[in-house]
């Protein structure tokens, strides 16, 4: 998947990565005629006033300086209606195309986005499915994601469709888009949020119709995977590595190599051992115990992680010797 993301990247062009919404080639001509008609004028600036040092300069030792010249109305009043035409057209053409980008089509299919330290959560209000970091979308279909936080701004930013919106707590914020192309497409948080904040991530995958009706009667469609390797799978797409390593280096979290048959100590000094039931009510109750010396700051995965995936946690963490 992670290559499917890259091949993404690397399209595109130097500027900018692959535009693939409805709306995402407004923001580029917008931004490229912006771009070179900045370029223009600083090259006709440059010109003129490399002009003017020539044209004007001492030509010989004893020439007297040109006496003070009040004005020119003329130029004046050109030099001011010209660039107010010029920024009023760009205003004009911005304008119409932000309230393309931030007015849904009416039949929009509605997506809800909760972001929180440090991770992205889905969940699609008709078919009652919850996913953790990977959204599935139809192609060619209006999509409206309502989004808020539960606890500090983060910003969800989906570069290829040009849409991007602060997400905060107590207040919904929203935005729309209409896939073209059939893709895995990478989502980003670009508010600064905390620790974990560049490892909150998430992947849209923009499917045909067909195959998305199948992704929606199959669930999370876990149940064929050995737990191990579900394990290592959920310990990615899940962002529990944005916390906790496995290879004992600490961060946010404790690092999950060795630890498992062994005791954590808690804030209180009381000791637990790390075993099967300890490991569960860590995910789905995390302020119950928090281990000496970390902050109190993981969220609960109580309902977005099934018994089966808890398991394959389990697993996963007694394999990290
Ligand atoms: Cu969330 Cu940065």
């Amino acid at each position: 998947m992670e290559n499917e993301v890259s091949n993404l990247v690397k399209q595109g062009s130097f500027w900018l990565p692959e535009s693939a919404s409805t709306v995402s080639s407004n923001v580029d001509k917008l931004y490229y005629a912006i771009a070179w008609g900045s370029t223009l004028i600083f090259l006709f600036m440059l010109a003129v006033g490399l002009y003017f040092l020539y044209a004007y300069r001492r030509k010989n030792k004893d020439q007297m300086a040109e006496k003070q010249i009040t004005h020119n109305n003329v130029i004046e009043l050109a030099w001011t209606v010209i660039p107010l035409i010029i920024v009023m057209g760009i205003f004009w053409w911005g304008y119409t195309d932000y309230l393309k980008l931030m007015i849904p089509p009416s039949d929009a299919q509605e997506i809800r986005v909760t972001g929180k330290k440090w991770l992205w959560q889905f969940e699609y209000p008709k078919d009652g499915i919850k996913t953790l970091n990977e959204i599935v979308v139809p192609v060619n279909k209006p999509i409206k994601l309502v989004m808020s936080s539960e606890d500090v701004i983060h910003s969800f930013f989906i570069p290829n469709f040009r849409v991007k919106k602060d997400v905060i707590p107590n207040r919904y914020s929203r935005i729309w888009f209409q896939a073209e192309k059939e893709g895995v497409y990478q989502i980003f948080c670009t508010e600064f949020c905390g620790d974990g904040h560049s490892g909150m991530l998430a992947t849209l995958k923009v499917v045909s119709e067909e195959a998305y009706q199948d992704w929606l009667k199959a669930g999370s469609g876990s149940d064929d995977i050995p737990l191990l390797a579900l394990g290592e799978k959920v310990y990615k797409a899940k962002a529990c590595n944005t916390c906790h390593s496995i290879d004992g280096t600490p961060l946010t979290g404790p690092s999950w190599k060795g630890i498992y048959g062994k005791k954590h100590t808690g804030q209180d000094g009381k000791t637990r051992l790390v075993d099967d039931n300890y490991i569960r009510e860590s995910v789905t109750n995390p302020a119950a115990f928090v281990v000496q010396g970390f902050p109190p700051v993981m969220p609960t995965y109580a309902g977005l992680l099934s018994d089966r995936e808890i398991d394959a946690i389990i697993e996963f963490i007694k394999e990290q010797k």
